[in-house]
């Protein structure tokens, strides 16, 4: 669509919005084009009085505004005095039937039928593929007698938002019941479910004496693994009330498990809808990570009925205001039921593993975009995590109270009465009062809550791309200064040059370089210039420089870049009272092993320096760290796909592979005593009962790294190791661990018996069969592709589940072996996107992503092999799915 310009557009008038807008809807088959007035009044005006110049046959308008456009437009006013019609006290109605098909919606958006239910996903923008609307977030509306009627037999269970109001039978073996959601809100919040359906309910009564139904919803096989979702849950509304002074309020919380999911979970009004991943749990078919994953979601989705539904996005733009809020508070709800420290480090690992190689890849964005091409492919780690570290930084400025203060402001003042939520609310957040307009011009609305300007911090809103954050240092030891001189870059990225700088939360602290005490605890630095130096006075004066212990707890999402030697490494690993920082020195130190391997000539012979080893041998030893998951952390080498950012391009992956698992190799074969010690020591006895606790979980983790180690070699004795820790097995944890051990030996009588046993005992448990496929599909095995094409002969394979079609296909796309040399992993990617597209474009969108940002950052024969498969991609897939590979449309093709 070549989009007009209009010649009267003018100053201020929204143009690339509207133009945006337009253009939205316009190839989406929509001969309607949606608007209400709330934000674009100006556009809207200019667009009802130029209506034909515009090509646009019908304008609907909020009827609400209609007295706003009366006075500007006649169409308007003609409109308004239809409305008044007497004898019509509520104005237009408007009745629409439309006909579905949810049994052939197999993109899962919209109403859609899923193994014996029908349910809805709207967010963000199924609902116009339910029924004609004004589909977009800022349209609140109150959705009251909302009536199901369906087969009494096939469909005993009818929900929806709200109250059941009215429920009976009618004739032919139907039924109905209505359902109404006294609180107004955004098409997105809707959803229905209906079907054949088992569940458990419990209670719970909040603060000031509401009593509130609990049900979870499943099917009928699955009912008895959902108690651990409703203790998460009860835990979740306690939580909210305790740390946040919010409240549950409506009577009833309803959740329903749905095999087939596009994503992780839903947070409609009172109804959430979640993938069974993320609800269903039972010793043997969920990991201690599943236990904890689906208690950070049920909070996340809880938490959204404050940050998301009671306060919802004014449009799609600030999707990050209720995902990166929401995602930082259910990483605090997890923090606060398990390890603090241990929850921090698996967070970074996410963010760097997840949101770091989209912020330097062709797919690089703000967590506030300011343009997007389709609204679903922007739920992403940048939205969602790097969104969740920006609500951090305003906590480690602010401080847990002045953060409080803020976020009571935000409900009370800016946002409950309109209920939504924009870009100057968003910023409004920390400030002072919002609510009065005046204020809005002078100095001191850009001061917070807590009298801070934090006008410059906007820029994490703006810009993209992830910080370089660079420090250096110097010591007088006769004064006992040390000083830190900070100097931040914010990379270019698509579309993006020549940024401002960041305003940067530094937490910092100083250790003796001669003892490791700390000489100087947790320090806020704030950098807000391009460069700056800060003078710092620890309570003891060394005689040498003290050893900086920098960007504590990853007070900021930035590469933090510091020429630390290995001593000061093994200093900082074994002392810093920031247990963050003890994990991040074993990564740095962990990360120079492997980079120094990758250039190593002769990779065979190369040995990682002696302070990395001893450090490794002293975490073996540790035997005072009670966080035993601290210890599993620290003896994790950083993930690939970490050190793909990290190494300088061009990077071979295949190469890197080879220098991470030769560093493994070396760990275990020179540490050999060291890890059977202490696997022996962490290995439950016989008679030990398997339990799903915080310290458990540990000690299991531990274990299972260990058992990584010993099984490196691939030998006849390594198979049967982990034949026996698979065996010995009492809960999934163990035995999942044991057997992904084992598809790295895949010819061992082990693994075939493994492989066999694995089956039959998730006795057709979806999730298990997920876990099943994942584990062959990551298989450190060279034959790995064929492994994965015969797979998907398997009767248990489909295209059309998700979560399987992910545990295969997708977890394929994430090895190394998807990097061939020869392309066959690409050739691949290009065979499965458009079948997959076909049937599900949410899902392809992502997967074509989640292979290919990368390329940038591998070796030119690697770019040239992925450009050319890019572009047959584009040639067989239809033009609306190009719209949602909005990615490929920067990737310079020169
Ligand atoms: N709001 C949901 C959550 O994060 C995610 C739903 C996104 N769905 C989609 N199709 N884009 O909790
Ligand atoms: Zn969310």
């Amino acid at each position: 669509l070549p989009l007009p310009v209009h010649p009267a557009w003018g100053k201020g008038l929204g143009k690339d919005f509207f133009s945006w807008h337009l253009w939205r809807h316009l190839p989406q088959g929509n001969d309607v084009l949606w608007g209400d007035a709330a934000g674009t009044a100006a556009c809207m005006q200019r667009m009802i009085q130029d209506w034909k110049w515009y090509g646009v046959d019908i304008v609907i308008i909020d009827v609400a505004m209609l007295p706003y456009f009366t006075a500007r437009c006649d169409a308007a006013a003609e409109c308004l005095e239809r409305a008044k019609t007497p004898g019509d006290s509520k104005g237009l109605w408007l009745e629409i039937e439309v006909e579905i098909e949810p049994e052939k919606n197999t993109q899962l958006s919209g109403l859609y039928y899923s193994g014996s239910m029908y349910c809805s996903q709207m967010e963000a923008e199924g609902f116009r593929r339910f029924t004609y609307f004004l589909d977009r977030p800022d349209v609140m509306a109150k959705f009251t007698s909302v009536r199901l009627e369906a087969d009494e037999k096939t469909c005993p269970i009818l929900l929806s938002n709200g109250n059941r109001t009215d429920a009976g039978k009618l004739e032919g073996g139907r039924h109905f019941a209505v359902w109404s959601d006294p609180f107004a809100k955004p098409s997105y919040l809707f959803a229905v479910v209906a079907g054949d359906l088992a569940s458990i309910t419990d209670k719970f009564t909040t603060k000031s004496g509401r009593d509130v139904h609990l049900e979870i919803f499943a099917a009928k096989e699955d009912k008895d693994q959902l108690w651990h979702a409703m203790r998460s849950l009860q835990r979740s509304m306690k939580w909210d009330e305790d740390r946040f002074g919010l409240e549950y309020d409506l009577d009833i919380y309803n959740i329903v498990a749905v095999k087939d999911f596009n994503m992780g979970a839903m947070e409609n009004k009172s109804l959430n809808v979640f993938n069974t991943s993320l609800t269903l749990a039972r010793e043997d078919t969920a990991t201690d990570d599943d236990y904890e994953r689906i208690e950070g979601v049920i909070g996340h989705e809880y938490f959204h009925n404050w940050t998301g539904n009671r306060v919802t996005c004014r449009d799609w733009f600030q999707l990050t205001l209720k995902e990166g809020l929401t995602v930082y508070r259910d990483q605090e709800f997890s923090a606060d039921m398990g390890s603090r420290a241990r929850k921090r480090i698996e967070d970074v690992r996410i963010l760097r593993a997840a949101q770091f190689p989209e912020d330097s890849s062709p797919m690089a964005h703000p967590i506030r975009p300011e343009k997007y091409a389709a609204i679903d492919n922007f739920y992403t780690a940048t939205v969602y995590n790097k969104g969740a570290e920006v609500i951090r930084m305003y906590e480690t400025l602010l401080g847990r109270d002045g953060f409080r203060k803020g976020m009571d402001l935000c409900f009370m003042e800016v946002l409950r009465p309109r209920g939504l939520a924009a870009r100057s609310e968003l910023e409004a957040l920390w400030r002072k009062d919002s609510k009065d307009k005046k204020d809005r011009e002078d100095d001191e609305h850009d001061k917070d809550a807590n009298g801070r300007d934090l006008k410059q911090f906007e820029n994490w809103y703006l810009q993209a791309g992830t910080p370089t954050l660079t420090a250096k240092d110097s010591w007088d030891a006769e004064k006992g200064t040390y000083t830190l001189t900070l100097k931040q870059k914010v990379p270019d990225t698509p579309g993006q040059t020549d940024k401002k700088p960041m305003h940067i939360p530094v937490k910092v602290g100083l250790l003796s370089p001669e003892s490791g005490k700390e000489i100087l605890g947790d320090t806020v630095l704030e950098l807000t210039e391009e460069s700056q130096t800060f003078e710092l006075k620890p309570s003891e004066a060394p005689k040498e420089k003290p050893v900086p212990s920098l960007l504590r707890g990853f007070s900021a999402p930035v590469n933090l870049e510091y020429d630390y030697n290995d001593t000061s490494l093994s200093l900082l690993a074994g002392f810093d009272t920031d247990a963050f920082n003890r994990w991040e020195a074993t990564q740095r130190l962990g990360t120079k092993a492997v980079l120094d391997a990758l250039a190593a000539e002769d990779l065979e012979s190369f040995r990682p320096d002696a302070t990395f080893m001893d450090a490794m041998r002293n975490t073996l030893a540790d035997r005072a760290t009670e966080d035993l998951s601290l210890l599993a952390y620290s003896l994790i080498l950083p993930a690939e796909s970490t050190l793909m950012q990290i190494a300088t391009p061009p990077i071979d992956p295949t190469k890197l592979h080879n220098a991470r698992n030769h560093v493994r190799n070396v760990i275990a074969k020179e540490l050999d005593a060291e890890i059977r010690e202490r696997y022996a020591e962490v290995t439950p006895k016989d008679d030990e009962p398997y339990v799903v606790d915080g310290p458990s979980a540990s000690k299991r983790r531990l274990r299972n790294v260990l058992l990584g180690y010993l099984s490196t070699s691939g030998d006849a004795a390594a198979a049967e190791l982990c034949g026996k820790h698979f065996t010995t097995a009492k809960g999934m944890t163990d035995k999942l661990a044991a057997f992904s051990c084992l598809t790295g030996v895949p010819d061992s009588p082990e693994a075939k018996a493994a492989v066999e046993k694995f089956l039959a005992d998730a006795k057709g448990d979806a999730n298990v069969i997920d876990k099943w496929f994942a584990s062959q599909a990551r298989a450190d095995v060279d034959d790995l592709l064929p492994r994965v094409r015969k797979l998907m002969e398997h009767p248990e394979f489909s295209l059309k589940n998700p979560n399987r079609l992910r545990s295969l296909v997708s977890v394929f796309l994430t090895t190394p072996q998807f990097h061939a040399p020869d392309g066959s992993g690409y050739d691949f990617a290009l065979e499965m996107i458009p079948k997959v597209d076909a049937l599900n474009p949410q899902v392809s969108a992502r997967m074509a992503n989640m292979a290919f940002r990368i390329w940038r950052r591998l070796d030119e024969k690697r770019q040239e092999m992925i450009l050319e498969r890019l572009g047959k991609l584009m040639e067989v897939v239809r033009p609306v799915v190009l719209v949602i590979f909005g990615c490929f449309r920067v990737i310079p093709v020169t």
